[in-house]
């Protein structure tokens, strides 16, 4: 049996990592700090399906507060401050902390403790506003201070593979959905206000687009990661459903058969203007291509809020 150490294990994705491991009959190892960036409660929900199940081990810590890492064949490192728009000012030193010092911990913890793969969730926002479509090939530039943090942990990763051979393989994420999003984010913000008829305020004119990929996609691409025979690598990962935010609305208008209510305010500092993953390493490669589309997945989504 595999075991497997998903840290991060009770946000928006890790959540959905830990249940199709288990499915896959393996032995999870959970940890995450539960921090108050977004109610904890919504963490909790997230798990409760995960902890109803032997298989499952959840430890409620911050990484840099643990001296003794358990043995396991796969890490996926999930953890970190996530958002990319509140990454400035005095709250950087929560996005160094917990994306480069807890990368490098954990890296630290397993240097000698032959693991089969570390999987890292990287981001689109490395690349700062690179041309489109993004490629692996370019020379990353973030823009947002949360950029420079996750490009730091790749580098981190990196390091550890050429140094002390950790066999590391960073994801970089392009703008995921589904259900359990973070509540700061986009799509699930956009949905509550239709619902709630409350304002949506749209950052600069709408214009901008995202690569959307859904959450089992992004799942699914953990897999293959953690199956390759690769020892390093960086992988786009985007959905494949690039679509402006006023596209956006006007889809989740339609879904939830309501008006959106909108206002324009100001541009925000670190959003980059348009991403678009090039894919076609992660396919070569990893033998991975997403499958859901932005209108399916936004279905699974607004079905999913409809059960809560
Ligand atoms: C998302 C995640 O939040 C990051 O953690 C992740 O690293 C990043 O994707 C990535 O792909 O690398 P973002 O693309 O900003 O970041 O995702 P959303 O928060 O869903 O925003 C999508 C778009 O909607 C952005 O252009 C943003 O400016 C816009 N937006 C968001 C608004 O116009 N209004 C809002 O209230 C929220």
């Amino acid at each position: 049996m595999v075991r497997a150490l998903v840290t991060g294990c009770a946000g928006f994705i890790g959540s959905h990592l830990v249940e199709r491991l288990l499915r896959a009959g393996q032995d999870v190892i959970g940890i995450d700090r539960f921090t108050d960036y977004y109610p904890p409660y919504l963490k909790e929900r997230n798990l409760a399906q995960a902890l109803k199940d032997p298989n499952f081990k959840l430890v409620k810590a911050d990484i840099l507060d643990i001296d003794e890492f358990p043995a396991v064949d796969w890490v996926f490192h999930l953890a970190g401050q996530p958002g990319v728009r509140a990454s400035w000012g005095k709250d950087f030193q929560y996005y160094v902390h917990d994306n480069v010092e807890a990368t490098q911990k954990l890296l630290e913890a397993y240097k000698s403790a032959h693991i089969t793969k570390l999987v890292y969730s990287s981001s689109s926002s490395v690349y700062g506003d690179a041309p489109l479509p993004m490629s692996e090939d370019s020379v990353p530039l973030p823009i947002s201070p949360y950029g420079v943090t996750k490009l730091a942990a790749e580098h981190l990763c990196y390091l550890y593979c050429r140094n002390y051979s950790v066999p590391t393989i960073s994801l970089r994420y392009f703008t995921v959905y589904g259900p359990r999003q973070r509540p700061d984010m986009a799509i699930h913000k956009f949905t509550q206000s239709i619902l709630k008829k409350e304002r949506i305020s749209i950052y600069g004119d709408g214009t901008q687009t995202r690569d959307f990929t859904f959450v089992d996609d992004v799942v699914e691409a953990n897999m293959l990661a953690a199956e390759s025979d690769m020892t390093w690598g960086c992988f786009n990962i985007g959905g494949g459903s690039r679509i402006s935010v006023e596209q956006l609305i006007s889809l989740l208008e339609n879904l939830l058969d309501q008006e959106a209510n909108v206002q324009y305010v100001e541009k925000q500092r670190g959003d980059v203007q348009d991403t678009l993953a090039d894919t076609q390493k992660t396919q070569n490669l990893l033998r991975w291509q997403p499958r859901s589309q932005i209108e399916e997945g936004l279905q699974k989504y607004v079905d999913w809020i409809s059960t809560l």
